[in-house]
């Protein structure tokens, strides 16, 4: 029996392009608020001997844990023989450690609580630093399916004669996945962070690669700070304003007022939705899902 993609509140677009990928049928949540703020779920399908997924993003994880965690727990009340969680973006990764005294390591506590809630979880390239493995926080079965293939897809028809930039070394790992297969060179920036919105590159000489179209690629564009100083960066090289992909298109508060001035293309998978989506993950999970 096909499986049942079921979305949580902002999660229609991503849930419909699942549902239409082989071996799924969507069906129907509603989540509403009682007149003291309190959530009303309801589950519009009947789930009975179903394997479910949630497609819940978690952008906003605090605004979307408790009505997750209800969901679930109707649709096992109610007889789903799975609840796996669908969460192309799997937000609380980046506070791993405890940076300054006191700190709450916040990645670890939200993991334990997730893996209450849900059977199991599948995502899109995690933030993992020094984490190595979702499996060393989550205590369900957690996988993570890698965006690179995609891009490197984009990359391939939109931009064969690129550069691929990674604008600090944690990026290392996506710019090579994205350019070695795209048969393109890749060079990774220096990065210091000075504070959330305070971001510093150092770009190696760009020189040899004169002609090529600058390409700048990262997991998450959050602040928009690093993109916007890897670009200025770039520019200063004399090799012109970058296309960039990400990942996860966060882009909070005035993030893109200090991204689209100083970049050319800017697109994103659609993990988040955001007006600079251009690459689907539907299929990628889909077949995640059900090849195994
Ligand atoms: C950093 O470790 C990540 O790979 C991204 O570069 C970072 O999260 C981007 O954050 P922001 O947009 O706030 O500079």
């Amino acid at each position: 029996m096909a499986r049942l993609a079921i979305p949580l509140p902002g999660n229609g677009a991503f849930a419909a392009k699942l549902a239409r990928q082989p071996g799924f049928e969507s069906g129907v949540l509603t989540v509403r608020r009682f007149p003291d703020g309190e959530r009303h779920v309801r589950l519009g399908s009947e789930v009975t001997g179903r394997h479910v997924d949630i497609v819940c993003t978690l952008n906003e994880a605090d605004e979307h844990f408790l009505p997750l965690a209800f969901a679930a727990d109707a649709l096992r009340d109610l007889g789903a023989i799975s609840v796996n969680l669908v969460a192309p973006y799997l937000g609380y990764m980046r506070q791993d450690a405890r940076f300054r005294v006191g700190e709450a390591v916040t990645s670890r506590t939200f993991a334990r609580l997730l893996s209450q809630v849900v059977d199991s979880l599948l995502t899109v390239d995690p933030h993992l630093h020094r984490i190595s493995s979702l499996a060393e926080i989550y205590s369900i079965p957690a996988r993570a399916v890698s965006a690179a293939p995609e891009i490197a897809a984009w990359i391939r028809r939109e931009a064969p004669d690129a550069l691929v930039i990674g604008p600090d070394a944690e990026s290392e790992q996506w710019a090579r996945q994205i350019a070695e297969p795209s048969g393109v060179p890749y060079v990774v920036m220096q990065k210091v962070r000075s504070g959330d919105r305070d971001v510093h590159v150092d770009v190696p000489d760009l020189t040899p690669y004169r002609g090529r179209r600058p390409v700048l690629v990262d997991d998450i564009a959050s602040s928009g700070r690093t993109l916007a100083a890897a670009a200025h960066a770039i520019a200063k090289q004399g090799m012109g304003r970058p296309d960039c992909v990400v990942v996860h298109a966060i882009f909070a508060g005035d993030a893109l007022d200090h991204v689209r001035p100083v970049v050319s293309r800017l697109i994103s998978t659609d993990s988040i939705e955001h007006p600079t989506n251009a690459i689907s993950l539907a299929p990628l999970i889909g077949r995640a899902l059900t090849d195994g």
